[in-house]
């Protein structure tokens, strides 16, 4: 079976689905983290290991894969509706999507300014004040037709320089769009996974309890009928 790993830094999990017997291939966007990765090849000699640098979005170029894991990367997208479309079209068994979601209420995304400037770097000092993490979001807005929150990644006058070194952030878009969470559930049935799953358990015991809702985040595990 083939599995692809989407954003797939400096490979680690490229190398467990390897190791698992899978035809891995890791896709990622940076020069330095995909170095990091062709190293990490080199050294475990893994005839079924395989990394291309490359925006994501050209998944299809790769043609079709049974296991797709799609982790940290959904939010760094500016189009992820489109996205998905292309990761359906291209996965025939199962997508594993590990990503954040934009909160269905928050009063202080309303307020602009005063949050980015004020609030947000108060609670990020004292981080008792936010029981719920503060991303900078924007106020509820749709985008592609669905709801969600927009995450300001990076200044639009960033340098490719600049961009290149922010191993962790989006590539080729400044700002990212965050779905709300029901209509990334919709989404995934709309783009074609005829049973979408939240999984509770992906942090195992390394994470508090309230992790997701802490930080917007979860697992999705969408399946092709
Ligand atoms: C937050 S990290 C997540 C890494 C890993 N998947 C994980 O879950 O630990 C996001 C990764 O996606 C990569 N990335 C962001 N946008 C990308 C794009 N359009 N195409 C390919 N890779 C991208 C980044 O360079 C980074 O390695």
């Amino acid at each position: 079976m083939r599995a692809v790993d989407l954003g797939c830094l400096e490979g680690g999990y490229s190398v467990e689905l390897a190791k698992m017997g899978f035809d891995t291939l890791g896709i990622e966007a940076r020069q330095e983290n995909i170095d990091k990765c062709n190293f990490v090849k080199e050294n475990l000699g893994l005839q079924n290991l395989h990394f291309a640098m490359d925006d994501v979005r050209n998944l299809p170029k790769y043609d079709k894969f049974e296991v797709n894991i799609c982790y940290g990367l959904l939010y760094h997208l500016n189009d992820p509706v489109a996205f998905l479309k292309t990761v359906s079209e291209c996965t025939t068994k199962i997508l594993l999507l590990n990503t954040h979601f934009a909160p269905d209420r928050d009063l202080r995304y309303e307020l602009g300014h005063l949050n980015r400037y004020v609030i947000a770097p108060i609670q990020k000092r004292a981080k008792a004040l936010a029981p719920q993490q503060n991303y900078r979001l924007s106020p509820m807005t749709t985008n592609e037709g669905y709801a969600g929150r927009w995450f300001r990644e990076w200044s639009k006058t960033a340098g490719k320089a600049k961009i290149e070194k922010m191993l962790w952030a989006s590539y080729n878009n400044n700002r990212s769009f965050w779905l709300r969470k029901k209509d990334q559930t919709k989404v995934l049935h709309d783009v074609g996974f005829g049973s979408v799953f939240e999984q509770f358990d992906y942090t195992g015991d390394i994470a508090p309890d309230n992790y997701t809702s802490r930080h917007s985040r979860t697992m999705f595990v969408a399946i092709k009928h």
